[in-house]
């Protein structure tokens, strides 16, 4: 009996690596382990071997089994592969390089908002924003803008004609911030300082040419505290702009207006095209104007029911997609915003 298996299974092992695909396979294992395979009639005649027999050749033709079982299956394996890459071969060229996946990106915009809330959380600020849909008092007023300011005219705001919900004699006048300055009187009203806030978000302005566009977005800063100076405002901008454009900038303050700061500055920095040459196409003289400053007016303060006496401060707003032009070398505000994906590509 024990010679039958040994037989057997030489004869079993030479078949099943001899078949040539996975149809002879199958036919050899049905010949062997199917219904009235060869190894099943031995397990079938057990029953009438005598007991001692019994034991020892059972468990030799089901030890045998569990080989030509995981053999059968190897053998399979082998084949499937094999014939897989005859079928691929001549039509796939297994050596090309794959199909890249398209990768998305960061907006240039996003980036340069990141980048610079980044520099002034390092410095204790913290991000508060503000609604875009304000009222004529946040927007203008309570910074220092009486009605008769030219920047309230409605050639240059963005008004929403809600009315119903005014009270009292003169109606609230609703419009699209055109500023991030809204952020200012907010926060005071609201907290006691010290203060170290920036502001990021939309503005609207009816302006529309390559370097202008209805909607872009603004970042405001501002630090109250008990004595603060115009050299603390010098500082931390010369710093920023040093890290927005590099080491190498030159900060430049100049003196101009604006009715919610006293002194008031905007902030030009040595070009980083021409090197401040004044040869190159973008800037004008060699320095690029790049934001606008001061020191919080007194009128502000009082607005928000702070004593101008007991607290001193400062503000900046600047153009996050001015910013970005000049970062990122970009001629035409418009790229920025109709998501070309040619042009996304290259940021
Ligand atoms: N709000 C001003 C603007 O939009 C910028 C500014 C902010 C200037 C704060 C001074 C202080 O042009």
């Amino acid at each position: 009996m024990q010679e039958r298996l040994t037989l057997l299974e030489r004869e079993a092992l030479a078949r099943i690596d001899a078949a040539r695909d996975e149809k002879e396979l199958d036919l050899v294992r049905v010949g062997i382990l199917g219904k009235k395979g060869q190894l099943t009639e031995v397990l079938k005649g057990l029953g009438h071997l005598p007991d001692e027999q019994r034991r020892t050749v059972g468990q030799l033709a089901n030890e045998l089994k569990n080989k030509l079982q995981s053999r059968l299956d190897e053998r399979r394996e082998l084949l499937r592969s094999e014939s897989l890459d005859r079928s691929l071969a001549g039509t796939v060229d297994l050596t090309l390089p794959g199909h890249p996946l398209p990768q998305g990106s960061i907006h240039p915009i996003n980036r340069v908002f990141e980048e610079i809330c980044e520099f002034f959380h390092g410095m204790g600020f913290e991000v508060v924003e503000g609604p875009e849909l304000e009222t004529d008092h946040y927007n203008f007023e309570a910074l220092n803008m009486p009605d008769y300011h030219p920047a309230r005219d409605s050639q240059d705001s963005f008004y929403v004609d809600d009315r119903s919900s005014a009270g009292g004699d003169r109606p609230a006048e609703w419009l699209l911030r055109t500023h991030t300055s809204n952020v200012q009187v907010r926060v005071m009203e609201k907290r006691q300082p010290p203060l170290r806030v920036i502001a990021p978000g939309r503005v609207y302005r009816r302006d529309n040419d390559p370097t202008h566009s209805p909607m872009f977005q603004q970042i405001e800063g501002f630090l109250v505290d008990r004595v603060v100076t115009f050299g603390n405002l010098k500082w931390i901008l010369t710093e920023f702009v040093r890290h927005m454009f590099g080491e190498a900038r030159r900060v430049r303050f100049r003196p101009s207006f604006f009715p919610f700061t006293e002194p008031s500055a905007e902030v030009d920095m040595s070009c980083p095209f021409c090197d401040q040459k004044g040869e190159c196409r973008v800037c004008r003289g060699g320095w690029m104007e790049i934001l606008g400053s001061g020191m919080i007016h007194p009128n502000v303060f009082k607005s928000a029911g702070y004593d101008p006496e007991q607290c001193s401060g400062f503000a900046f707003g600047m153009g996050v997609d001015r910013i970005t032009m000049l970062k990122y070398r970009i001629s035409n505000i418009r790229w920025l915003f109709e998501n070309d994906a040619r042009f996304l590509r290259q940021c």
